[in-house]
């Protein structure tokens, strides 16, 4: 009733209350009717007796028995019954066979008088008939007498029957039309409404405001109606596009199959999802400790298609078929990954030097001065060709979606829009952007950012690093910047540059089978030899710079020395996975890092007690897992990071909602974990006293914090990521078909 237009319940209420009326009116019409009729009897009463009433005068002045054949062709008239004549003494002198007994001439009045000059009519009952007997007089002078002329009044009864039928014919033809009409105008007005609705959500989920596009009809009255549809409509749109929806793999799928139905789906990233090794025993695969690839692989399993990505490990020849391709995860086979091969001196220029010697500095401000060859150079633009090309290759059809990851394909969006012009090109680039000052000391600085905006979407994990992005492009390019609309336009392509939070998935893959938390932390205690009481802090992640473990080790060292009443109650586990350990920067770090821990624990501890185990090794997530879960605190100090999916990873894991996180404020999750102890990685005091109060904390508090930061991670998980980032495609893949029509080179 609530959505039922106005006008419609107006004319139903109308039609019901004009329908009351006939129906009301029916006993009415009876009396009415009646009356009518009976008039209509006495005017042809009176023609019938100014027919015949010379003829009667003569006939009574001398035989008024002549009369009798007269009066009967009068009554095969079928409302004639009978004729009568009475004399001036009140007798019937002539009367038809049909005259009813009831009828006298008294019956009908006095004739001899003057006032019975009069025309009169009285109705009677004939054996349950009623008539209607008119009483004229005649004989213009004396004597005087009567004629009777009788009517039945039986039609009468047949006539109001008839329209009573009539009347209820009618008041239930009136009702159908009404309904109909009603249903007619609620059906026009919901498809109006509808249209304009819809109309106005495409507009809204397009982002372009509905007063911007031109109507082809005039839009209908904004109603009530329509405000309170526009409303559920806004709702479901904020629900596409925030966290009330359960993102899943399923979720990615079906978006997938709705807004990108029949697409080819690539992946190009320069770590590989799974690595084949020789081992000992055979062939083992290895799992990498990477963010991207705990962020994408659970994407690709969702989604499937072909992960382009370079083969290192030492096995990856063996186990690939003659196209360089291999159906993982080993085991489940979801999609198809194709290793692209490179040599030691390429992956010494491309990967060492330019990637991670020159962009990685450069990008996380963490004080190690980025190194810039030229030969570097040459080998990075070689080796992103080669990947573009490999995409190109695998492509069976010209338009696919192509996700690019991270900053060692910097130049692969161009480099294949400059092959596919169709392709939808997603680049995440997932470690932090600089200032454009910053920037600036690249030399190849605009190779980059035109080699990033053939892009059709290039996403951040933040606002700020977006923003970076526009103010670099801004002093370095020319080009058209819409900061309203977030988009940059070089040489006539338009990128679109939008912050997109990555995220892990939910529920982790790691966690199955994962024993509870107790036993977790009885067999970590167990595997270290550690006192059953103690309290135990966690850090895991790559040996690298830019994550803050020689801060963290100190914070550590300032804590024991602060805080004594945690000495040889608190061991802190720091678990490091070694990578790109040839460069300088990094070998420096390891060693750094063993000194600092032989120093920290010689001071506090002794042989029965060492505050800090620094564990180097490689670690499969379940081994993570499992260490998360024994952990009563985590600590995340990055100098700088685009996201920092340990943190996430961590809180993923806490299914008692136990455990504290303390985080950096210069990762990326920290805008999104606002329930970590925040801290300032820079400040070990201010580390130190965080990671004191985490120990501390009540259990309430502690529960209350992981309840929420648990909350955030289960909703933006990485099926949102990526379906943010596809929606976004599927978008921008529809305005460019329609473009493209417009500009008539078809669909
Ligand atoms: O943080 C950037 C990043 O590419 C991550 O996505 C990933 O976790 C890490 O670097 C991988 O480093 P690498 O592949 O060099 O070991």
């Amino acid at each position: 009733m609530k959505r039922l237009p106005r006008v419609a319940v107006i004319i139903t209420i109308v039609t019901i209350v004009l329908a009351g009326l006939v129906v009301a009116f029916v006993p009415l019409s009876q009396g009415l009717i009646e009356r009518w009729s009976q008039r209509d009897l006495e005017l042809r009463s009176g023609l019938v007796f100014r027919s015949i009433r010379d003829r009667v005068e003569q006939a009574m002045a001398g035989q008024p028995a002549d009369l009798a054949p007269l009066f009967e062709r009068f009554t095969s008239d079928e409302r004639i019954l009978a004729l009568g004549l009475c004399d001036a003494s009140g007798q019937m002198v002539v009367a038809t066979g049909q005259m009813p007994k009831v009828i006298t001439c008294g019956a009908i009045g006095d004739v001899g008088t003057a006032p019975a000059r009069a025309v009169r009519f009285a109705v009677f009952n004939n054996s349950g008939n009623r008539v209607i007997v008119g009483g004229f007089p005649v004989g213009n002078g004396t004597p005087r007498g009567r004629l009777l002329i009788v009517h039945e009044l039986r039609f009468v009864a047949d006539r109001v029957l008839e329209a009573r039928w009539y009347l209820i014919a009618g008041a239930l033809a009136l009702i159908l039309l009404a309904g109909t009409l009603a249903a007619l105008t609620v059906i026009l007005l919901q498809r109006r409404l509808m249209n304009s609705v819809l109309a106005t959500i495409n507009d809204l989920r397009e982002g372009q405001p509905r007063s911007l596009v031109k109507p082809i009809v005039p839009p209908p009255p904004v109603t009530t109606e329509i405000r309170s549809l526009l409303r559920d409509f806004r709702e479901k749109i904020r629900l596409e596009d925030g966290s009330p929806v359960e993102w899943s793999p399923k979720t990615l799928h079906d978006l997938l199959d709705n807004e990108l139905p029949d697409t080819e789906v690539f992946v190009v990233s320069n770590r590989e999802p799974y690595i084949h090794n020789h081992a000992e025993g055979g062939i083992v695969v290895q799992r990498p400790a990477s963010g991207l690839v705990s962020a994408l692989e659970p994407v690709m399993r969702a989604c499937g298609g072909t992960w382009i990505a370079h083969g290192s490990g030492t096995a990856d020849r063996d186990t690939v078929d003659g196209s360089d391709h291999v159906q993982v995860p080993p085991g489940n086979p979801a999609y198809r990954l194709r290793r692209v091969w490179m040599t030691d001196d390429e992956q010494e220029g491309y990967y060492y030097g330019l990637a991670n010697e020159g962009l990685w500095p450069l990008c996380h401000i963490a004080y190690v001065r980025p190194i810039f060859r030229e030969s570097d150079w040459q080998q990075y633009v070689a080796i992103n060709q080669r990947f573009a090309d490999a995409v190109v290759r695998e492509a069976t059809r010209p338009d696919p979606v192509v996700m690019v990851q991270d900053y060692h394909f910097a130049l692969v969006p161009r480099m294949i829009r400059q092959q596919l012009p169709k392709a939808t090109i997603l680049t995440f680039w997932h470690i932090p952007w600089p200032n454009a000052e910053a920037f600036g000391i690249c030399p190849w600085k605009e190779e980059i950012i035109e080699g990033l905006l053939g892009s059709t979407v290039l996403g951040f994990h933040t606002r700020s690093h977006c923003n970076n992005f526009f103010d670099t492009v801004d002093r370095y390019m020319e080009s058209r910047i819409d900061r309203e609309q977030a988009s940059v336009t070089l040489g006539g392509h338009e990128t679109m540059v939008r912050p997109y939070p990555i995220s892990i998935e939910w529920p982790p893959a790691a966690m199955e089978g994962q024993a509870p938390v107790a036993a977790c932390r009885q067999a970590v205690i167990a595997r270290y030899h550690l006192p059953a009481d103690i309290r135990i802090g966690i850090g895991i992640e790559r040996f690298d710079y830019t994550k803050g473990i020689l801060d963290r080790l100190r914070a550590m060292d300032d804590l024991l020395t602060r805080y004594p009443e945690w000495l040889g109650k608190l061991v802190f586990i720091q678990v490091v996975a070694p990578t790109r350990s040839k460069l300088a920067s990094y070998a420096t770090l390891q060693d750094d890092a063993i000194r600092l821990t032989a120093e920290i624990n010689e001071r506090h501890g002794g042989e029965a007690y060492q505050p800090i185990l620094l564990v180097i090794r490689h670690h499969e997530p379940d081994e993570v897992y499992e260490l998360f879960r024994a952990a009563d605190i985590c600590v995340v100090s990055s100098l700088h990071d685009g996201m920092n999916l340990v943190a996430k990873e961590f809180v993923a894991s806490r299914d008692d909602e136990g455990g504290v996180l303390v985080l950096s404020r210069f990762a990326g999750a920290s805008s999104e974990l606002g329930e970590a102890l925040i801290i300032n990685p820079y400040d070990i005091h201010g580390m130190s006293d965080a990671m004191h109060r985490a120990l501390s904390m009540s259990e309430v508090e502690r529960r209350e914090r992981m309840h929420l930061m648990r909350a955030h991670v289960r909703e933006r998980n990485v099926y949102r990521w990526a379906g943010q980032i596809l929606l976004d495609a599927s978008r921008l893949r529809k305005r460019q078909k329609v473009a493209d029509f417009e500009a008539g080179n078809g669909l």
